[in-house]
């Protein structure tokens, strides 16, 4: 049997930080001992609304779904997504040219990455940063140039990209995974101004769209740079509607890139099925209570665990949106290690800074997705290993 070398382009891949963790994870869960809790993932815990499996039942046995839907998607739901923009943040963008649809927001920034960026050319990235980011800007054989983001607030520091004249992309994401920190207008006025001196695109991941904490609203960059000139930004259905295994997103925004994103999409991906369409519609037009609903859930499991980790003594600032927290290790240790000892000696899995940049470093991040039962277990547990340690 012969052995094949992957091509250069997957070979260059940055080494998956995660894969490792969860083969660990795997194994200690399967030995005996307390329930492991796995907080170290962005893997929604709730349930899909009624109402949109409802609809996925109904659709798949339609026999008009079981053929090839065009690679465009279904003017439906592009029509879906510009209602929602327009409820949701005040944006009209234009389905037949402003909106593309993907299985997913990882594969509507991959696709905005590869349509975009030439070999060679920078990728501005936030550091610390969603690690799929630098996967993308590997596959497109661009270069990745890290812009900061600082506590307290997280904003990007473009005054450290000074020595960087030219780039193709410029990729930010709020509400920020992994900080929690939300955007203003004047993040988004900056981005823009910044990709017309370097001549990039600004691709924003708006994946966390509907997760603002204290009556916010998070802004929509399309919002900001209101004639779509630089600007594309990503959605998804994973997280508002916790539809994160049925592969639904979204791209809307500048209509030269959602040009380039499309050609590449017919090709890279062909198409997605009619059945997630239609559930995709009922979701985007349907009863937002849910939505609403959910947002409720994750600010009340923020503020236990933030009461939590602070009794303990943490030094942690209350996320104002995602579903994380993030927090900087107790007595300044080494992320890796502590998240190391604390899976095996406690049986709890957050994830370490580290592997969003190396702005990560002596951060973990704590994923509330998990039940009100299980997170004040683990906030339990994680007093017994800081008093032990
Ligand atoms: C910041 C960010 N962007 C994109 C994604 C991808 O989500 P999906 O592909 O399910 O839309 C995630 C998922 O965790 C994320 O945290």
């Amino acid at each position: 049997m012969a052995l094949f070398r992957p091509a250069a382009r997957v070979a260059a891949l940055p080494p998956n930080f995660w894969a490792g963790m969860d083969a660990e994870i795997r194994r200690l869960s399967a030995e005996p001992g307390a329930a492991f809790i796995d907080v170290s993932k962005g893997n929604p815990d709730r349930p899909t609304p009624e109402h949109i499996v409802a609809e996925m039942q109904r659709a798949v046995a339609d026999r008009g779904n079981h053929r090839y839907p065009s690679h465009l998607a279904r003017l439906s739901l592009r029509e879906a997504i510009a209602r929602r923009y327009r409820e949701d943040h005040g944006v009209d963008v234009d389905p037949d040219e402003q909106v593309a649809v993907y299985h997913g927001s990882h594969e509507a920034i991959m696709a905005a990455v590869l349509a975009l960026a030439d070999p060679g050319t920078a990728v501005v990235l936030p550091d610390p940063g969603y690690p799929m980011y630098t996967a993308a800007a590997s596959l497109a054989g661009a270069r990745t140039v890290p812009v900061p983001l600082d506590a307290p607030a997280y904003q990007p520091d473009f005054a450290a990209l000074d020595g960087v004249e030219q780039a193709s992309v410029l990729l930010l994401n709020y509400p920020n995974n992994p900080t929690g920190a939300l955007a203003d207008a004047a993040t988004f006025e900056a981005a823009v101004a910044w990709t017309e001196r370097a001549g990039a695109a600004f691709v924003h991941d708006f994946a966390y769209s509907s997760l603002g904490f204290d009556g916010r609203r998070p802004l929509s960059a399309l919002a900001v740079d209101a004639g779509f000139t630089r600007t594309v930004e990503a959605q998804t259905l994973s997280k508002t509607y916790s539809m994160a295994g049925w592969r639904v997103g979204f791209a809307a925004g500048n209509a030269s890139i959602i040009a380039a994103m499309r050609r590449y999409q017919t090709d890279a991906f062909s198409t997605l099925f009619g059945a997630s369409q239609e559930a995709a519609v009922a979701a985007l037009d349907g009863d937002q209570a849910g939505a609403r609903e959910l947002v409720a859930v994750y600010e009340r499991r923020r503020d236990s665990v933030v009461a939590g980790l602070r009794r303990l003594g943490w030094e942690v600032a209350a996320p104002q949106g995602t579903f994380f927290v993030w927090a900087r290790v107790p007595g300044g240790g080494d992320a890796l290690d502590f998240a190391r000892r604390l899976r095996e000696e406690q049986r709890v899995a957050v994830a370490p800074g580290d592997g969003f940049g190396s702005r990560g470093r002596g951060h973990l991040r704590i994923g509330l997705v998990a039940d009100d039962a299980a997170l004040h277990e683990l906030i339990e547990r994680l007093g017994a290993f800081t008093r032990r340690n």
